[in-house]
């Protein structure tokens, strides 16, 4: 027997929301709209808001005065599911092994997002209200960076007023542990494209005699790091908000960090910026990281050509209190002074989101952990995270709303990546954590 619940979230699943992919904009946008259906059989009223891009859908019951302001943010849309052949079964049909539902976007976001829904309803079913104001965000552009969303929400600011805002995207530390997220790290987007002659040229007959965009290109990713992994762009660290004692401790018990880290990425040896753990480095140190480099021939067996051109897309993981514009600046200044007149550069500044941090041991932190405790049991680990949910910090800045991050996402849940998976075990204990979180909050 399925747990109640489950029938909707597969359904969910089978639409290929990719909403970086053009190809894909219908599926997203029926993706929306099943979803403001489901949320129309609940009695919550339900709109889609058009942006340039994909549509906002913001359902609420009805508010009442006296009342506490629980909105809930999550997102529709998907990464891409590149490369296709790495996945056991196909990436846009649901499939259950082990208790784990395969399909990309099963953990980000869907599932958790679907465990929120599937709360609501059994709460409906069982009291039929809610114990808050309740209002519904979900948004189809969070995996390439939200841009349509903090406009939103400027223009919306009486629509969107709350009190708190709860989020499932994020982590758990392992299987059945209750995890609060109390920060994440920003981003920011940057591509850099070297151009050198104006055609491909013969590598013998012109080798030597003008530079290479493929060695130029490679020269601006390796000035990015010094030797042991420190990030050599002037001023980088200049804004970093140092760690605190008391989550260097914390953090420490929540066992062998470099053990989990080797077996789940498979990796020789790990590599990072000295003085900082395993943990430390991903949850609250700045990066830069080169997403993709290429250029040149790329085909099977050798040619011996000068490619016209090649290109890096690098991205930047920030902390409190970097700004993303102030390093992107920083970024393309240095990137500049790198290279010699002998080739051109051209610089892409790409979006960015600003990194978050709140308070777990606030009164509200203290009601998020309530509620986690009573769905899994045990200590509660109190974590960041590496990753960026952009939209947060403006929840803060516009709506003056904090965040607590309630996230089910597993270590091995293979976000963005093939075989992406979500258990059913999480699925269930998303739906009571929906419950209780909103009592708590209440
Ligand atoms: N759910 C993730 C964010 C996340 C991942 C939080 C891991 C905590 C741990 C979210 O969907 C995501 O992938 N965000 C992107 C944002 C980017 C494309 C602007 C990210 O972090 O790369
Ligand atoms: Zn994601």
């Amino acid at each position: 027997m399925n747990p109640p619940g489950l029938e909707d979230l597969l359904t969910l699943l089978r639409f290929p929301s990719v909403s970086t992919s053009s190809a894909h904009r219908d599926d997203t946008r029926a993706c929306a709209l099943w979803l403001q259906n489901r949320l129309t059989t609940l009695g919550l009223t339900a709109d889609l808001h058009e942006t340039p891009g994909h549509p906002i859908l913001v359902a609420k019951n009805k508010h009442l005065p006296g009342r506490r302001t629980v909105l809930l943010y999550g997102h529709y849309d998907v990464q891409p599911a590149e490369p296709l052949n790495e996945w056991l079964t196909p990436a846009f049909e649901p499939t259950i092994r082990d208790g784990r539902i395969y399909c990309r976007g099963a953990t980000d976001n869907k599932g958790q997002l679907m465990a929120h829904v599937q709360g609501l309803t059994e709460t409906l079913a069982q009291h039929s209200d809610l114990p808050v104001n309740l209002t519904i965000l979900f948004e189809g552009e969070e995996e390439i960076g939200s841009p349509n969303l903090k406009p939103f929400l400027e223009a919306h600011r009486d629509l969107l007023a709350c009190d708190v805002v709860a989020i499932s995207d994020t982590g758990m530390v392992a299987p059945g542990v209750g995890t609060f997220t109390y920060g994440l790290r920003g981003i920011a987007c940057l591509e850099a494209k070297v151009r050198g002659p104006s055609i491909d040229l013969h590598s013998g007959i012109f080798g030597g005699a003008i530079a290479n965009p493929c060695t130029m290109a490679a020269r601006l990713a390796a000035s990015l790091h010094d030797p042991e992994g420190r990030v050599l762009i002037p001023g980088f660290y200049d804004d970093v908000r140092p760690l605190q004692d008391w989550e260097r401790t914390a953090w420490q018990t929540l066992g062998d960090g470099d053990a989990e880290t080797l077996a789940l990425t498979g990796s020789p040896a790990l590599f990072g910026e000295p003085g900082y753990t395993e943990r430390e480095r991903r949850w609250a140190r700045p990066t830069a990281e080169v997403n993709g480099i290429g250029g040149g021939y790329q085909g099977e067996g050798s040619k011996t050509v000068i490619g016209k051109e090649a290109f890096i897309k690098l991205s930047f993981r920030l902390v409190p209190d970097q700004d993303p514009a102030k390093i992107l600046a920083a970024a393309e200044a240095h990137l500049r002074a790198q290279l010699p007149p002998v080739v051109s550069l051209d610089i892409h500044l790409g979006h960015t989101g600003q990194p978050y941090l709140m308070d777990p041991h606030s009164t509200l932190g203290q009601a998020a952990q309530r509620a986690l405790t009573k769905t899994f049991g045990g200590q509660i680990a109190l974590i960041r995270e590496g990753g960026s949910i952009p939209i947060v910090q403006a929840f803060a800045d516009v709506l003056h709303a904090p965040t607590p991050l309630l996230g089910l996402a597993l270590p091995d849940c293979q976000a963005h990546a093939p075989n992406e998976n979500f258990p059913i075990e999480n699925f269930i204990a998303g739906t009571r954590l929906n419950q209780y979180l909103l009592e708590e909050l209440a």
